[in-house]
């Protein structure tokens, strides 16, 4: 049977159960039922990434097994899904010693490297099986931390860090939460094999980068200090002892290894990660076997160059060789295998000099230092800027004009000098001083109380408008294309674009008119002028360039409302309310749309015909959407046919409806019976939309259609 007639049937055995007037021996079946059938949606959500009920279908599975564990707490197994959310905080770590060590990995850097350590290992098989050209498998080798989980009869029974590969920590309580991880392993697995009565499974516990930059706004909203990258995160949470903050985290693992397994280790690495995948472990899906050295270097090089397009940081290649009859006869040098080798990718960090420091006035008023480099290569990108973030950071390093300097690239981070060479300092090296004054604008800039931050106080400053026509049109916003930094500033300057909304009224012939243009490149710019007023909700919200509202935020905040004119409405209260928004991003949208020139703005936009409604896809994807009235913001007055104001009021929220009780700009619907109050002349001068109740049947027809169009 599948899993989703296995669900159904289940999902019929239980509907109209009453909990409580079952005995223990009833319940028992039931509940080893649920628990299976939630673990294999578990399986299938987090480690296939291919869920094949609803998240509502899963959400009542999950709460119905909640309440059978509640009801007959003998039956609750230490295994259980729901025992995911993390128990009780512990004091400290205890130490797990590695029935076998885990081991390092000696380092290739280049495909000379990785050819001597091929033919080093050819020579060491030479021996015991003459010439050889044993295959070898290459895995993407993950950013992340180490870990080490011993299965006993199936179950998790101690997850442990590396540590330093003899003894690691023991952070079980932790490592329970994470979902990607098997509590126990079926005792059937997809591939028909018994789990081993003892199996220690290796691999690496990460955050996805997408992940991992959602948990840092969050951390910031909250106050707190943010992540540097991806690793410490993962390993910061892991020393975290309170498990129930390890389960608000987004923890990934990947698993590649076996330890000591009892009934024996399979002949070959391949068969190894068959056993993982039939024991339900994630595997990185990029691993390749090789049969030729040749197609490994191409491997290698090629992943070096996309390892961008990954959601996980990898820093290079782990290469072995695949049986494990030659791994043996190859054995290790000192605290790691001769059989295996790390290809690294090429360094993200270089030295260079600094020659000089400027400061750039951002579009929210934040003035940053930054570094003018000799140009220099770091992992095949020219750099010859870095960012010094702020005044404190360039005094605590001592960092000067002229020093020798580390600088860093990470991913799409902008690079970092990370420190000065001091030992290359000729003397002629000048301290630097924060600049009294805005570059742009000669205003006295201000440096912000509690932060090491300085700020341009003008609002009219032109550095920050061209910043934000900048982000305005980027392609994360509302994507103009022809569009750039460039000609951007340059219209700001020639005074083409005073607002935003200018952008919208720039005719072929203003183009025309600059260097550089010819008809149809004109023509294309105002096309993709054109083509942008149809973006997205969020695209525009985060186009406007609201301090904190980036594009999380900014798709997070469209899902709760319909239209921009929502938040001209929107109280703190209203925005802190929604899940993912606190009070700092919720105090600065509102602090926007309370500003006049913002609201023209806005007005502005919308006149130019650009979208500020949400779109259909930007709707949350729950059930709740799929009601007539959802999203709607509807209000009453008057008297309704046949129905009480509190009946009309359920029944207008059970098709979804938000019902209140005077009507606003939010306000989508006015209902009006017989006997209207003045709330029918608040619409009017809204311009709201009304509907008169003449008959039930009207009222009918919107509780099951929605509002009529
Ligand atoms: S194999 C003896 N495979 O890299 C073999 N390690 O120095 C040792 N790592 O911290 C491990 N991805 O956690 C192996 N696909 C992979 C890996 C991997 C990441 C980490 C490992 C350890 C370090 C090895």
């Amino acid at each position: 049977m599948s899993l989703v007639e296995d669900t159904r049937e289940l999902q019929v055995s239980l509907s109209g159960l009453t909990i409580d007037e079952l005995s223990v021996e009833e319940a028992r079946p039931l509940v080893d039922r649920l628990r299976s059938v939630v673990r294999q949606h578990d399986h299938q959500y987090y480690v296939l990434d291919r869920p094949v009920i609803s998240d509502a279908e899963y959400d009542r599975l999950y709460r119905r097994l909640q309440e059978f564990e509640e009801a007959f707490p003998e039956l609750r197994t230490p295994d259980s899904p729901t025992q995911r959310v993390g128990g009780d905080p512990i004091d400290d770590f205890e130490k797990h010693e590695h029935p076998e060590p885990l081991l390092s990995l000696s380092n290739a850097f280049d495909r000379k490297e990785l050819r001597e350590w091929y033919e080093r290992c050819q020579r060491g098989l030479n021996d015991q099986f003459g010439a050889v050209e044993p295959a070898i498998v290459a895995e993407l080798k993950i950013d992340g931390v180490a870990m080490a989980l011993t299965y006993d009869h199936g179950q998790l029974e101690v997850a442990a860090t590396r540590g330093n590969g003899v003894v690691g920590e023991d952070v079980t309580h932790n490592i329970r939460t994470v979902h990607r991880i098997p509590l126990r392993i079926p005792v059937r697995g997809d591939n028909g094999r018994q789990p081993p009565d003892r199996i220690e499974v290796r691999g690496e516990v990460f955050m996805r980068k997408s992940e991992f930059e959602a948990f840092n706004e969050r951390l910031v909203e909250k106050g707190d200090e943010p992540f540097a990258n991806p690793r410490n995160a993962a390993a910061g949470t892991l020393r975290q002892l309170d498990p129930s903050v390890v389960a608000q985290r987004p923890l990934s693992f990947f698993a590649f290894a076996v330890g000591p397994v009892s009934d024996g280790t399979p002949d070959t690495h391949r068969e190894v990660l068959q056993l993982l995948d039939g024991m339900g472990f994630p595997l990185e899906e990029h691993t390749e076997r090789f049969e030729n050295f040749n197609a490994l270097v191409d491997y290698c090089e090629g992943w070096a160059e996309r390892r961008d397009s990954l959601d996980y940081e990898v820093d290079g290649v782990v290469v072995k060789i695949d049986r494990h009859e030659y791994r043996e006869e190859l054995g290790a040098i000192a605290d790691a295998p001769r059989w295996a080798v790390a290809y690294k990718f090429p360094a993200r960090e270089a030295t260079t000099t600094l020659t000089d420091i400027v400061v750039n006035v951002g579009r929210t008023g934040a003035v940053n230092p930054e570094a003018v480099l000799e140009p220099v290569q770091i992992g095949g990108v020219t750099v010859s800027q870095a960012t010094l973030h702020n005044e404190d950071y360039i005094v605590d390093r001592d960092i000067r004009i002229g020093d020798t300097v580390v600088v860093k690239r990470a991913g799409d981070v902008i690079p970092q000098v990370v420190r000065t060479v001091p030992e290359a300092r000729t003397g002629d090296e000048e301290p630097w001083s924060f600049p009294e004054n805005c570059p742009a604008c000669g205003t006295s800039l201000v440096r912000l109380p509690d932060v090491a931050d300085h700020v341009c106080p003008n609002s009219e400053c032109p550095a920050q408008f061209r910043r934000l026509v900048e982000h305005f049109v980027q392609r994360d916003a509302m994507d103009i294309e022809g569009l750039g930094e460039k000609l951007s500033h340059r219209l700001v300057d020639l005074g083409l674009i005073k607002t935003l909304a200018d952008i919208y009224r720039i005719e072929k012939q203003h183009l025309l008119d600059l260097d550089g243009f010819a008809e149809k490149s004109a023509q294309n710019l105002v096309a993709a002028i054109d083509a942008s007023k149809d973006r997205s909700l969020s695209r525009l919200l985060f186009a406007l360039g609201i301090q904190h509202v980036g594009k999380t935020v900014a798709e997070t905040i469209v899902r709760h409302i319909r239209s921009i004119h929502a938040l001209t409405e929107a109280t703190v209260e209203d925005l802190n309310g929604i899940e993912g928004i606190g009070p700092t991003i919720a105090e600065s949208i509102v602090d926007w749309f309370q500003v006049p020139e913002n609201q023209d703005l806005v007005a502005d936009l919308e006149s130019e015909g650009v979208n500020v409604k949400r779109k259909a896809h930007e709707a949350p994807a729950d059930a709740a959407a799929d009601l007539p009235l959802s999203g709607c913001t509807v209000v009453i007055t008057g008297s309704l046919p046949d129905r009480t104001r509190s009946d009309a009021s359920d029944a207008l929220e059970q098709a979804g409806a938000n019902v209140t009780s005077s009507v606003s700009g939010n306000t989508d619907l006015l209902v009006v019976g017989a006997n209207p109050g003045s709330k029918l002349q608040d619409a009017e001068e809204e311009g709201t939309r009304i509907l008169e109740i003449e008959s039930p049947d009207v009222f009918d027809r919107l509780l099951q259609e929605g509002i009529p169009s």
